[in-house]
């Protein structure tokens, strides 16, 4: 099962990432726990590049050096977890390029679909946990835990975009998608994440 995480700045999909991990690993699973960018070597050097305030870096560009991170996390880590029979549970993946490159930056969304195809060999999420905040609250959390990095500059109307981004994102696909008001306490967020990957689990070994 390959389970993924969205959401914008200050939504808490870290934390709550990390949380799932544990819980399934107590359960007895086996559990791979990864993000994007950074799960692998290679791209923790991509991390590094995209999310320095300091790198000027042109929409496509960007989208290029995501689909790259993405295209090597695919190729040695989760495809590999997943035939050994590993839940695999990702802070963000490819959703993330089109909120943010396709929404955010505006860049063609029928092309950005191929080249997230081609970046990862076709392989989807089984389910994908949007954290919804407004913008405006998860800006102020990251600014509040003294974070900045090149996306947390950009404008408030650029993360409004990627919100609108991921909410079209769902109605188009509602059956991978389950969206959460990150604004409850953490506790509850949790509770709901843990309660739907359950039932999943459940409906699996059926
Ligand atoms: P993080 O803060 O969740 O670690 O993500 C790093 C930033 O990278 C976040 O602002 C969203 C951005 N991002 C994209 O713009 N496109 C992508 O494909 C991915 C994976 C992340």
């Amino acid at each position: 099962m390959f389970i993924t995480f969205e959401g914008g700045e200050g939504s808490g999909k870290t934390t709550q990432v990390r949380l799932l991990g544990e819980r399934l690993t107590q359960l007895g699973y086996q559990v791979m726990v990864t993000r994007e960018p950074g799960g692998t070597p290679l791209g923790a050097k991509l991390r590094a590049l995209l999310l320095d305030v300091e790198s000027q870096v042109e929409p496509r560009a960007e989208l290029l050096l995501y689909a790259a991170d993405r295209a090597q996390h695919v190729a040695t880590l989760i495809r590999p977890a997943l035939a050994d029979g590993k839940i695999v549970i990702s802070d963000r993946y490819a959703d993330s390029a089109l909120a943010y490159q396709g929404y955010g930056r505006g860049l063609d969304l029928t092309a950005l679909r191929q080249i997230m195809v081609f970046a990862t060999s076709g392989l989807q999420p089984d389910l994908t946990f949007f954290l919804d905040l407004d913008p405006q609250q998860g800006l102020a959390r990251r600014a509040q835990a003294g974070a900045s990095n090149r996306f947390e500059a950009q404008t408030l109307e650029f993360h409004r975009r990627v919100r609108e981004g991921y909410l079209a994102l769902i109605a188009a696909e509602p059956e991978r998608w389950v969206r959460i008001d990150a604004d409850q306490p953490l506790a509850v967020v949790q509770g709901t994440i843990f309660a739907v990957v359950e039932e999943r689990l459940q409906l699996l070994q059926r």
